[in-house]
């Protein structure tokens, strides 16, 4: 059985061989097994494959895949306790990376709350921010502070964890928004850029330097928005090396 995404892959199944006996010319029969080629099907076996091939395929919604059984977790930087909806292992989708709390992030929150003077009444962009949780500390000190990402189920639980905390949250709450940006995506950059005329005065990162195709366009859009403030805005970028030696 073959599960699929899509239209159905070419035929996966070993060539049909037929044995010796089956054959109307033994020698070439005894050729074709022991070089092991396959012999050419007629039109009737053609279309039986063919038939064999559409009863074998069972298309599932992509949707299928995607693990959206998240815990409520709690998280605790110094003396701030943060309660987001995370998995706790990663998803088979390299894509889906998002869904869990990485340890660049714990790294920077760790930082981030023990230097909140560099915070405190700022306006900060976050890239690639996942389920949320840098974005959401920094909530607690900045004026403003926009969370992005490229991935849809991401920016799903994300918003859901933005829901959770502003809800929880004192109604002084500053703008906490999640917006669509896929690095190196003018379009986004400038539309997140109208939304907010001043500018970020940071720009965060955490975890988010693991695909090497991905990094000029990440450092693309890090360079936009760190010009639009011309020399006032700065980037963190939080990395934790899981490398094997
Ligand atoms: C390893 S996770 C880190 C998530 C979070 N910052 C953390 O440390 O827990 C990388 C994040 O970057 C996002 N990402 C990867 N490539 C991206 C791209 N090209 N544009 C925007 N976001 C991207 C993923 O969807 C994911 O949320």
């Amino acid at each position: 059985m073959f599960l699929g995404l899509g239209p159905p892959p070419r035929l996966t199944r070993s060539p049909v061989l037929k044995t010796v006996s089956e054959m109307p010319h033994k020698g070439s029969a005894e050729l074709a097994c022991h070089l092991r080629l396959p012999l050419p099907l007629s039109g009737h076996e053609r279309k039986m494959q063919k038939e064999d091939e559409a009863d074998d395929t069972l298309f599932l919604d992509e949707s299928f895949f995607v693990n959206r059984d998240y815990d409520l977790t709690t998280f605790t930087f110094g003396s701030h306790v943060l309660n987001l909806f995370c998995l706790r292992s990663a998803s088979t989708d390299y894509d889906l990376t998002g869904q869990l709390v990485w340890p660049g992030a714990v790294l920077l929150n760790n930082y981030l709350s023990k230097n909140a003077e560099i915070l405190e009444g700022h306006s900060v962009i976050e890239l690639g921010s996942g389920v949320g949780i840098t974005g959401i500390l920094c909530s607690r000190f900045c004026r403003e502070v926009v969370l992005t990402d490229h991935n849809e189920d991401v920016l799903e639980i994300m918003k859901k964890n933005i829901e959770i905390h502003l809800s929880s949250s004192e109604p002084s709450s500053p703008g906490l928004t999640a917006e669509k940006l896929e690095w190196g995506n003018s379009v986004q950059i400038s539309e997140i850029l109208q939304k907010h005329p001043g500018g970020f005065d940071l720009v965060l990162g955490a975890d988010i330097c693991f695909q090497q195709s991905s990094i000029p366009l990440l450092f693309n859009t890090v360079e936009k928005l760190l010009h639009f403030q011309e020399g006032k805005c700065r980037f963190i970028l939080a990395y934790v090396s899981r490398a094997k030696r």
